[in-house]
């Protein structure tokens, strides 16, 4: 496999990075909202933290997307039918729409309440007032685009998993590769 039909090193590290990332905060966030609301404080303290980790979240995946505008991924290999390669490009686009979502949603649906957002326990500046049925909406649209996520992810690993099992060098454009550089011809001269 060439250079050429690889993703470049910075997507693949991008793209482990921010997906990892965004599994684990998925987790947190479902799993928070079993948190019960006793003693005082436990449950708001993991809502803070979720929303300060969706924060950070927010601006990894914003460098993942302005990085995937300004560079062309490799073209989808010819093992692939032209309906499949049609199918992997929605999943993307549908993996990036959500991506944005998620903290969008939850970034403007928390500055709808009547408590500032906190970064690690540090206020935000406040630009409305709280607007309950702004809030309530934005939850929703948080909330069932999680659930988008999680289908179209388990999609998305499920065909990266049967690529990587028939070898057919699709799972594998998404690894790191470092070979050398073809030496020039100036170079091999003695
Ligand atoms: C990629 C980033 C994010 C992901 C994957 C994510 C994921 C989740 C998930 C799975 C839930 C539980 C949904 C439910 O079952 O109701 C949740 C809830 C929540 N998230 Fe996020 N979140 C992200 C970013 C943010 C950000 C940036 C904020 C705010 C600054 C935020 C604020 C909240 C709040 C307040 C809830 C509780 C909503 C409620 O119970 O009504 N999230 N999040
Ligand atoms: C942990 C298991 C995962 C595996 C094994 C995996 C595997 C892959 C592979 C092999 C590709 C390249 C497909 C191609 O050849 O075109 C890819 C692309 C992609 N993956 Fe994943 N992935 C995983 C998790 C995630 C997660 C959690 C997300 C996002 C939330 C994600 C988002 C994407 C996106 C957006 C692309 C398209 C990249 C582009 O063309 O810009 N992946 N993934």
């Amino acid at each position: 496999m060439n250079n050429d039909s690889k993703y470049h090193n910075i997507s693949i590290f991008l793209h482990w990075m921010v997906g990892l990332a965004v599994l684990a905060q998925l987790s947190l966030g479902f799993w928070m909202e079993g948190v019960p609301k006793a003693p005082p404080g436990l449950r708001a303290g993991w809502f803070n933290f979720h929303k300060s980790t969706g924060m950070i979240l927010a601006i990894l995946i914003l460098c993942r997307v302005v990085w995937r505008l300004t560079h062309r991924p490799p073209e989808l290999p010819d093992v692939l039918t032209p309906l499949k390669k049609t199918l992997a490009q929605w999943n993307h686009r549908l993996l990036y729409a959500c991506m944005l979502i998620m903290p969008l949603s939850g970034f403007l649906g928390s500055s709808f309440t009547p408590y500032p957002i906190k970064f690690f326990g540090t206020p935000l500046p406040r630009f409305w007032g709280p607007m309950p049925e702004m809030k309530e909406f934005l939850a929703v649209v948080h909330a069932s685009t999680a659930l988008g996520i999680v289908g179209i992810v388990v999609i998305h690993i499920v065909a990266a998993l049967a690529h990587a099992y028939q070898k057919d060098g699709v799972a594998q454009r998404m690894w790191f590769s470092f070979q050398p550089k073809a030496p020039t011809p100036l170079e091999n001269t003695p």
